[in-house]
């Protein structure tokens, strides 16, 4: 997977993003990532790539003309129109399957959004999907695009150990994961529940689904809804 990010900030996602297991996996050449400058792009000496909007209000918005140029010199160089995702609050909302079949492209370019937005022209240009991260507002789209390509990067092959990619994870069927718990037995006065002591296979297997029930419907009951209700279709 080879990540592109067209980005006002590229320190921040190269800080982000180059340490830990995206980091590892980068060198060990599974991904690539670049983040390039939008300002680089700017048809100006001064490197300006913002103006105030058309109709007035608060706030600046960054022009088309540098976006659009960061965007042709990326497609020109790659010989190829990746996926372009744009990072906004008024996308479609991320989750976990739409990181599972983003994994599948073989190049990713994420725009990062600064200030009141970007200018609509250049949006209807290049955007594939809207993305938003969640229903709250934050100062750019760099965090968001670190937070995808995060989660998109653990479907990659090889970016997870073996062991943990085909493990239960929360989301998988729609409830969350159970507690876990490592040495030692006893902390605190707490001990590890017993069962996963006893090395019974089938009992440890079924007193984590039953935690995943639990905890599901107590911290995510609209997600355990959906649960129950898929339980409902496929024991028709
Ligand atoms: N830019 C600002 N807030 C955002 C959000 N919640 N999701 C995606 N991009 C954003």
């Amino acid at each position: 997977m080879n990540y592109y990010v067209l980005t006002l900030f590229p320190q921040m996602i190269l800080d982000g993003l180059n340490t830990s297991i995206i980091g590892r996996a980068v060198k060990k050449g599974l991904l690539s990532l670049e983040a390039i400058n939008i300002r680089d792009y700017a048809d100006n000496k001064h490197g300006k790539v913002d103006d105030y909007p058309y109709g007035g209000g608060a706030g600046m918005v960054m022009q088309a003309q540098p976006v659009y140029g960061a965007y042709e010199a990326l497609c020109k160089r790659i010989e190829r129109k990746p996926r372009l995702i744009y990072l906004t609050p008024q996308g479609r909302p991320f989750h976990q399957e739409m990181a599972k079949e983003m994994a599948k492209e073989k190049e990713l370019i994420f725009l990062c959004g600064h200030y009141e937005g970007i200018d609509e022209r250049v949006l209807e240009e290049v955007v594939t999907d809207y993305i938003s991260i969640g229903d709250y507002v934050l100062t750019g789209g760099e965090l968001p695009a670190m937070v995808m390509m995060d989660c998109i990067s653990r479907f990659v092959p090889g970016v997870l150990s073996n062991e943990s990619s085909g493990e239960w994870e929360s989301f998988q069927n729609d409830l969350l994961e159970y507690p876990q718990y490592s040495r030692p037995k006893e902390w605190r006065g707490k001990e590890v529940p017993d069962v996963l002591l006893s090395g019974h296979h089938e009992k440890i297997e079924q007193w984590r689904q039953n935690q995943s029930k639990e905890r599901t419907k107590k911290w995510r009951p609209d997600l355990y809804i959906k649960y129950k209700e898929n339980q409902k279709k496929t024991s028709l």
